[in-house]
């Protein structure tokens, strides 16, 4: 079996209580924390930037993956490094000089990502892929948690694929948007080892009292664990 990481979004959790809700994700199996970051510009949305990123960083050993939805994103990039992010993705119609870009994420000590709307032909990976950590294809539209899979997501995650393994370099293949128990196990299958889940763990997977996520996250597995 390959081996499969669950990076919980916490766009989807509840902010009263966002650092017991990251201590309650890890604890219950996830992990990475998937950072969405939004600028109400590049999408319309606003959420949450470098200074929460830094308040979170104590609280767990988890890599902090951080997804950058702002435009531009060069200067706020070396802020999510100093406040403790492991990986920082970044939207290619975002940047003017993406290879800029990704050797100012590296350069800054984090692994880089380079993120895929429904609409954006992958032909931005083509002389950059070997400088890449990550590439993420977003399964939505980006900006709002608890939106529907995008079914075409799944024949670019096979292209995507394909690519990463004729090389020879490791790079992780993260699919974002949509994710739930009832279609992880397909989209593995095309091609993903890394599956961002909002909604799915904290909308729906709260167990009662509690406010652990371990149902949810095993369920998750168990369905990674048929592929
Ligand atoms: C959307 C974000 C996602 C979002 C996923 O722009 O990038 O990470 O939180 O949420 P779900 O899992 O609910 O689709
Ligand atoms: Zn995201």
């Amino acid at each position: 079996m390959a081996n499969y990481h669950i990076a919980s979004s916490i766009l989807s959790a509840n902010f009263a209580k966002l650092g017991e809700e990251i201590s309650n994700v890890i604890d219950s199996g996830a992990d990475i924390i998937h950072f969405d970051v939004m600028d109400n510009h590049y999408v319309p949305n606003l959420t949450i930037g470098p200074l929460v990123c830094e308040a979170i960083r104590p609280l767990t050993n988890a890599i902090i993956d951080v997804h950058l939805m702002v435009e531009p994103v060069d200067r706020i990039v070396p802020d999510f490094a100093k406040a403790g992010a492991n990986i920082i993705s970044f939207h290619p119609e975002a940047s003017r000089h993406i290879d800029r870009t990704i050797g100012l994420i590296k350069e800054q000590g984090c692994k880089a990502g380079l993120v895929f709307n429904p609409a954006t032909p992958l032909h931005y990976l083509d002389h950059v892929l070997d400088k890449l950590d990550l590439v993420l294809i977003m399964s939505v539209n980006p900006g709002f948690g608890g939106q529907k899979f995008i079914l075409e997501a799944l024949n670019k995650l096979k292209t995507v694929r394909k690519r990463i393994d004729a090389g020879s370099k490791k790079i992780l293949l993260e699919i974002d948007g949509g994710v739930k128990v009832d279609n992880i196990a397909e989209i593995a299958r095309s091609g993903a080892d890394t599956f961002v889940a909002g909604s799915a763990i904290f909308s729906a997977g709260r167990d009662n009292d509690l406010h652990r996520y371990d149902t949810v996250v095993a369920a998750l597995r168990a369905e990674l664990a048929k592929v």
